[in-house]
């Protein structure tokens, strides 16, 4: 028999005798039952001046909490309080804390149950994220998606030349040099009825254990515009009629997303095309038939020839009288140069010609979506325009193919663009709207009815939601 102070210190040795783990820096630990279930240890936090705790739930239907002291000397912090502790709130699956931690803390966990989580420490930017920025839907058919990541990494810096050696990209451009991924991403498609984005916890590692959906063929990074590098995946095997949510995952940690889509209708008869070097914003369905040699999709190798050369040479031809003519002693305008109006052109030559296929949504036959305004919801409709099969194509390069299809008109602001990026004496003129701009373009999506910046009925050419008003490059 023990005396009674040796038995009360014991006591006290034994509840304060939790096991303590310290938590390494700036680095990732993923715990899950196997690691204590309920007697999970106590964790130390490293001493920081500043350091951000970020927590991510990977399982479904967790009700773990997490509490924080940076008070050393208090024991473990709980639900039941304690000097400085603080509940880490559990958001989506997200926990983030910052706070200052001279001495160090505490970190303990409640609830855990069966779960699955991640906890990082960082003195920098915080380790797990739901970035702000989401993944960009391409285009697709009734069983392909071309789908783009955030832009990852900063674009080549133009160069800018001068006079009198002025020179500007070649019409027939060829692909910059992709960089080298710092770290690594991935998507991941889910179907959105079947698992609906509020069933389970919105974090990098929930997501990396699921199935993956389709087939992921292409994986590359491609520089479709000014925002910069974005990897460009190719899913195919897809369901017609469905709707899709996607993610993407970098470096195991950071999340981007969700992006809903919906595949088109299963006699949809538009082909993809994508990875043109001379039209890089290029990347959706045109009315062609299905590209040869059993192709998945079209590419600047399988295209007919004759829109390829049509396209370069008007290009070509543009450019010539751009540098001959416009591109004079200094540049024409303090914000523009002349190879900013070549770069809007050819955005322009590309959406004319490379018609778009659309179609409006199987719930929503009118195409009609809603967005909230100062009037609040209101029914929008995309720039859809119906073609009969064998309709003459608008594009002449382009074959009249069997199918009815609804073409997409480029937005007005992709013509405004060069309006606005070129000289005067291009004479580049886009209709107005008063005067028919709406049988070629989508108007008053972006911008406003008068050409106010922005001031359109949705500000954007497409969104997160899987809503497409008009081609926007
Ligand atoms: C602990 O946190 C409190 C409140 O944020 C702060 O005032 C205090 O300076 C911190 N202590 C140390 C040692 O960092
Ligand atoms: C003109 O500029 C190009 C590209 O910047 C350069 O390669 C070329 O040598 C220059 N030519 C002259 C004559 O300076
Ligand atoms: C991803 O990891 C790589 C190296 O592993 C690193 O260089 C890169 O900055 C990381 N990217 C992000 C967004 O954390
Ligand atoms: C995925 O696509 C590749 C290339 O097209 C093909 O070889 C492979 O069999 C496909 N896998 C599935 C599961 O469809
Ligand atoms: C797609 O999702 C929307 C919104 O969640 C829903 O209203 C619609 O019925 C779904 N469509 C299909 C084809 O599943
Ligand atoms: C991606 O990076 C993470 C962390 O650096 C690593 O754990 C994971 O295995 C990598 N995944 C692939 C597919 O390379
Ligand atoms: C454009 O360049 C590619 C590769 O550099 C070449 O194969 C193709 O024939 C060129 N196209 C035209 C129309 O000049
Ligand atoms: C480009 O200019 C050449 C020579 O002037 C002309 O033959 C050709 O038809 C022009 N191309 C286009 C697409 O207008
Ligand atoms: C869209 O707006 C219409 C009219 O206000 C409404 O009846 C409909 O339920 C809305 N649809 C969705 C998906 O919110
Ligand atoms: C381009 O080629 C396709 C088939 O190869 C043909 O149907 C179309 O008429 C051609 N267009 C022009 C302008 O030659």
């Amino acid at each position: 028999m023990l005396p009674e102070g040796l038995f009360l210190l014991l006591n006290a040795l034994l509840a304060a005798g939790q096991s303590r783990q310290p938590l390494p820096l700036n680095s990732v630990i993923s715990l899950g039952p196997q690691d204590g279930g309920s007697n999970l240890p106590l964790f130390e936090v490293p001493p920081a001046a500043t350091l951000t705790i970020t927590i991510a739930i990977c399982a479904p239907g967790s009700s773990a909490r997490f509490f924080i002291t940076n008070n050393t000397a208090g024991g473990a912090p709980s639900s039941s309080g304690g000097p400085n502790v603080a509940e880490i709130p559990i958001i989506q699956g997200n926990g983030i804390w910052s706070g200052l931690f001279g001495d160090g803390g505490l970190l303990a966990a409640e609830n855990i149950g069966q779960t699955t989580f991640e906890i990082a420490t960082s003195d920098q930017e915080p380790l797990h994220e739901v970035l702000d920025a989401f993944p960009l839907l391409g285009d697709s058919t009734s069983s392909q998606a071309i789908l783009f990541s955030h832009p990852i990494l900063p674009g080549p810096t133009d160069l800018v030349s001068t006079y009198p050696n002025y020179t500007l990209p070649a019409a027939n451009l060829s692909a910059p040099q992709a960089p080298t991924l710092p770290g690594n991403l991935s998507l991941v498609l889910l179907q959105t009825t079947l698992t609906p984005p509020g069933s389970f916890p919105q974090t990098a590692c929930m997501l990396s254990s699921q199935q993956p959906l389709g087939n992921t063929t292409d994986n590359s990074l491609w520089l479709k515009g000014l925002e910069g590098w974005r990897n460009e995946w190719l899913s195919v095997g897809l369901e017609a009629n469905t709707n899709y949510t996607a993610y993407v995952i970098q470096n195991a940690t950071k999340l981007s997303g969700p992006l809903f889509f919906v595949t088109k209708s299963p006699d949809f008869p538009c082909q993809l095309v994508h990875s043109l070097p001379y039209c890089p914003s290029t990347a959706y369905s045109v009315p062609l038939p299905p590209p040869p040699d059993g192709a998945l999709l079209y590419d600047a190798l399988t295209l007919p020839e004759n829109i390829t050369t049509s396209v370069i040479s008007t290009l070509a031809n543009f450019t010539i009288s751009l540098t001959t003519f416009a591109c004079g002693r200094d540049w024409y305008s303090p914000l523009m140069g002349c190879s900013d109006c070549q770069r809007e052109y050819r955005k322009w030559l590309c959406a004319v010609s490379f018609p778009r296929c659309g179609e409006s949504s199987a719930e929503d036959p009118n195409g009609v979506t809603n967005t909230s305004t100062s009037s609040g919801q209101q029914t929008i409709p995309s720039a859809l325009v119906p073609q009969t099969p064998f309709a003459v194509p608008r594009s002449p390069s382009f074959p009249a193919i069997p199918g009815s299809y609804n073409l997409l008109l480029p937005c007005l602001e992709v013509c405004t663009a060069v309006d606005r990026a070129c000289p005067n004496f291009i004479q580049f003129r886009c209709p107005t709207r008063k005067f028919n701009a709406g049988a070629s373009y989508g108007v008053g999506y972006v911008d406003g009815a008068d050409g106010e910046e922005g001031g359109g009925a949705t500000g954007v050419t497409q969104d997160q939601w899987g809503n497409i008003w008009c081609n926007g490059a």
